[in-house]
């Protein structure tokens, strides 16, 4: 909210500035929050009688509150090594998760101490980056997961945390029987509604969601997803798995499954649902794609963890144009970054790898480019890092923008001394942009969840 007597640098000349239909600043507006954290006022800014009897804060221009970042797909054990292990291919021996992650994820059952400094530091450090939700691949190991369930309700972040099921193509020490997978799992999600309350107990929405978490397709025999799948549509509950993510996976995937492709195993057991959220689907085919639209299951593109792993870039803009639901996930560690404004950047960069791609095949056949362009720029990346997002948890109604209801999830990005404004050039849009393409934790001035103030000074 802009005050007249700001000295900040930034001109102001209108009061909703429209960079696309679905992202505008809105300038001179007042954003009203009631008790429970839920929005009860967005619009201009008039001399409404109550304003008398709240608590009010005046933002500077040259700071931006904006919806939290919605995280569709983190791997929480796995911090512990993120930013190192680039080196390999995803699967088979000698490969990323033979040799990182499933050790990784197992140690954290011997020392719990660990662990939770850990969780704690992965919420915090997103937290600090203004993600206000995040889907969280756990461990295979219930009690980790309950302490990654400890850590976001200690610091107020929105947290869907699931157990990871394995009970094949596993190590020995690391894979779980059928029944233990599912017992476990039915162990986190009452852990979870004890903790954190359930949906529909109350008018509040719940800090942290359980999610159904076979690992992917190669670790879990069809009885395993037929099992989540039931209890999954019994409960009710979010699902989350890894789909047709890199050409080696897809191979193994489908030399166990008869050549079926992964969306199709998934649908027959029940787990492409509305309330799915598939990571990667780099390789989805188009009847997949058109399978994932039918039943509303959603994408996490993971743009940075896709140049290690998936051999190609996600063609977002054809989905989301075809209206596939996709929202952005850092896919901690495969991608090392935990910051989502980083993963809106990937998203664009990707996107433009894809058209380089698209250029030299349309030069090497001498063929006229009439395919589609699959470029992104920063909007759409923004559009799928907090709207996107809620879309794919089934939440738009709840979360992703500031509608009057929803929940009051914002991150408060501010100028620091890292942009450069300048002011006889720099339109709000202009500083908007900037801010898009080269904030970090830095300009990360506040955080709320729910209302609750999580990260910043008062
Ligand atoms: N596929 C199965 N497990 C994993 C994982 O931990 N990370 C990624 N990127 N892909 C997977
Ligand atoms: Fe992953």
């Amino acid at each position: 909210f802009t005050d007249e007597d700001d000295e900040s640098p930034i001109a102001v000349r209108e009061d909703v500035v429209f960079l696309t239909p679905f992202l505008q600043l809105h300038v001179n507006h007042l954003l009203a929050v009631c008790e429970e954290g839920k929005i009860r006022y967005f619009g201009p800014l008039v001399a409404f009688e109550w304003l008398e009897t709240v608590e009010m804060v005046r933002l500077p221009s040259d700071a931006f509150c904006c919806p939290g970042f919605i995280d569709l797909h983190h791997h929480a054990p796995q911090y512990a090594y993120a930013g190192t292990a680039t080196d390999r291919p995803l699967t088979g021996p000698g490969g990323w998760l033979e040799e990182y992650a499933f050790p990784a994820e197992r140690s954290l059952r011997d020392n719990l101490e660990h662990t939770k400094h850990l969780f704690q530091t992965v919420v915090q450090t997103t937290l600090q980056r203004g993600t206000t939700s995040v889907v969280y691949f756990g461990t295979l190991d219930v009690v980790p997961c309950q302490q990654l369930v400890d850590a976001a309700l200690q610091y107020g972040q929105r947290a869907w945390v699931g157990k990871v099921c394995m009970d094949r193509n596993a190590p020995t020490d690391y894979c779980q029987s059928t029944q233990q997978n599912l017992e476990e799992t039915k162990q986190l999600v009452q852990y979870i509604y004890k903790k954190a309350g359930r949906r529909g107990d109350n008018s509040r929405l719940p800090l942290v969601f359980p999610l159904i978490t076979p690992r992917f397709i190669p670790t879990c025999t069809p009885e395993l997803l037929s099992a989540l799948g039931e209890y999954a549509r019994s409960e009710d509950l979010h699902i989350t798995t890894h789909i047709s993510e890199s050409i080696d996976e897809v191979q193994w995937s489908q030399a166990l499954e008869g050549g079926t492709e992964d969306a199709v195993v998934l649908k027959k057991h029940g787990l492409l649902t509305r309330q799915s959220i598939l990571a990667h689907g780099v390789w989805l085919s188009d009847p997949a794609a058109q399978l994932l639209r039918e039943t509303q299951s959603a994408i996490a593109h993971c743009p940075l963890s896709n140049f290690f792993f998936a051999n190609q870039s996600l063609p977002c803009r054809k989905l989301l144009e075809q209206g596939n639901l996709v929202g952005l996930g850092t896919d901690i560690a495969g991608g090392y970054d935990p910051s989502m404004l980083s993963a809106c950047r990937c998203a664009v960069i990707a996107s433009r790898a894809l058209e380089h791609q698209q250029q030299s095949l349309t030069q090497q056949k001498c063929q006229q480019n009439n395919l589609s362009s699959p470029l992104l720029d920063y909007r759409h990346a923004f559009y799928m890092a907090t709207l996107g997002g809620a879309y794919a948890l089934n939440l738009q109604d709840h979360l992703g923008n500031f509608e009057i209801g929803k929940e009051f999830d914002a991150v408060v990005l501010t100028v620091q001394s890292n942009i450069f404004v300048c002011p006889q050039r720099d339109t709000m849009a202009d500083i908007f942009q900037k801010l898009c393409n080269l904030a970090d934790d830095r300009n990360v001035s506040h955080v709320f969840v729910a209302g609750k103030q999580v990260i910043g000074s008062s």
